[in-house]
């Protein structure tokens, strides 16, 4: 099913999205065989009810949602949408009631939600698909809802193709592909110019493997605000000589679920035209085993000359990341966003449906507080806790990778990383799972992207667009 609204004409079937309590007032302005077809199926607005009602030729004549009550509405996002994939093939179009009298639905969220219903993941298997079309509700945004809907898209596709079709390299064609399509421009370091460049830890997590690792950086517009944004592009993740349990590999394909969301971001911002300077940053690299591998007990000097004791070769997100903070900030950017499936922690704290951020920018959290709501995408903020600068400081270097104890792991992970920007007046990190874990409305079981719509939205306020 194609990511769009369906614009070609003819007739199309009304949909109506009917909760329990409008039930009764449905069924009364509806002629007789409407009311006893429905009723023969048992439809009772339930949400996940979905059926499609004959006329008196058999033909299609309208399609009936279920839209819950409030109570059960507040257990999920895009519920009503779900009927995308369970009302039969044809072309729908909400019915002229919902434009009528207080609006019970919210346009954006259905429209949005139908859209991303149709993303299936079609590289290595056709997957089941439906030929159900929308047309546009009335009143939306269309080209920012496709753009939306195609910008998270691409995250889905970059998270779920595996590693071994998305390692550093591959990574760099993505990237440079969609610098490409929208006037952007991509560079690249690879390899052992990581280290003449200055670049040493995203070089010391990635040199094990045969596949270079790489900082990948694009620039585009030309005026307005500077945003950065940085993505962990850690292709597979191992976790080094400090190996990762059976029960915690299985899913590190997905650990450059940060730099798929920076860029399904980028290409949403490029697409709608935001008016600001847009920089990209992905440290590239897949963190494996090997002769060449960094050790524990390691120290390595960053790019901003801090030392930092390797005490767990697993927590090599923060490593790369801080050499491509570094960088950012060097040229003090308005804005700088750091997202990366950085933690276990994090996943443990809030599970996979939120999203945890930190800031210390008050106007920032509150923009993303708000818009996160109305976007339905969920954002929590987390604290850059103070008192637990210390947890990161050992013995004999500036800063330890993995402090012992593990308390607070993704607020440890996010004072690590907030060292590295100093020169920035807004900073916030997301510590994103990147990962639905069962089939949810609008989000088939695969990567997923999290905090991005919830950024889109809320950049217009706190960036003065
Ligand atoms: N990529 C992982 C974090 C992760 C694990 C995210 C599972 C989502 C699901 C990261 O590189 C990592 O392994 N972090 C360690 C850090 C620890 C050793 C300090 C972690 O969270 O266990
Ligand atoms: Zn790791
Ligand atoms: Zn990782």
């Amino acid at each position: 099913m194609p990511m769009s609204f369906a614009t070609k004409p003819g007739p199309s079937i009304p949909l109506f999205l009917i909760s329990p309590e409008d039930l009764h007032g449905f069924l009364t302005a509806r002629p007789k065989a409407v009311r006893a077809w429905l009723s023969q199926l048992g439809f009772t607005g339930k949400l996940a009810e979905a059926h499609l009602v004959p006329g008196p030729d058999g033909k299609a004549l309208l399609a009936v949602v279920g839209a819950g009550d409030a109570k059960a509405r507040i257990r999920g996002r895009f519920q009503m949408a779900a009927a995308a994939r369970r009302l039969p093939d044809g072309l729908y179009e909400l019915a002229e009631e919902h434009y009528r009298g207080p609006a019970a639905v919210d346009l954006d969220e259905f429209a949005l939600g139908w859209l991303l219903a149709g993303y299936s993941f079609d590289r290595y298997a056709t997957q089941a698909k439906t030929q159900t079309r929308l047309r546009a509700p009335k009143g939306i945004d269309v080209p920012r809802i496709e753009a939306i809907a195609a910008g998270e898209a691409l995250t889905r596709d970059l998270i779920n193709t595996p590693a071994s079709d998305m390692g550093p390299e591959e990574l760099e064609v993505a990237f440079f592909a969609l610098a490409k399509a929208y006037g952007a421009i991509p560079t690249a370091i690879r390899g052992e110019d990581l280290l003449a460049q200055n670049l040493p830890m995203i070089h010391a997590v990635g040199r094990a493997s045969h596949r270079a690792p790489r900082l990948l950086d694009m620039r585009w517009g030309s005026s307005g605000p500077r945003l950065t944004l940085v993505g962990k592009g850690v292709c597979f993740d191992t976790g080094g000589l400090n190996l990762k349990p059976e029960s915690s590999i299985g899913l590190m394909k997905k650990d450059m679920g940060g730099a798929a969301t920076v860029l399904g971001l980028a290409q949403m911002i490029m697409v709608l035209k935001l008016p600001l300077r847009l920089r990209v940053l992905v440290p590239a690299v897949e963190n494996v085993l090997g002769g060449s591998a960094y050790r524990p007990q390691d120290i390595l000097t960053s790019r901003k000359g801090l030392t930092v004791e390797i005490n767990n070769t697993d927590a090599e997100g923060r490593l790369v990341l801080a050499d491509a903070l570094t960088l950012a900030d060097e040229e003090a950017p308005d804005m700088l966003i750091s997202m990366a499936t950085l933690t276990g922690a994090a996943r443990v704290a809030v599970g996979p449906d939120l999203a945890p951020f930190f800031t210390d920018d008050e106007d920032l959290a509150a923009a993303l507080n708000s818009h996160a709501r109305a976007v339905s995408d969920p954002v929590w903020r987390l604290p850059f806790w103070d008192p637990y600068e210390a947890m990161i400081e050992p013995g004999i270097a500036d800063l330890d990778n993995a402090p012992k104890g593990g308390f607070a792991g993704a607020i440890t992970a996010a004072l690590f990383l907030r060292r590295f920007v100093e020169n920035t007046p807004s900073y916030a990190h997301f510590d994103i799972y990147g990962w639905q874990p069962s089939p949810a409305p609008a989000r088939p079981k695969g990567g997923v992207g999290q905090g991005n719509r919830a950024l889109l939205a809320a950049l217009p306020d706190v960036l003065d667009l």
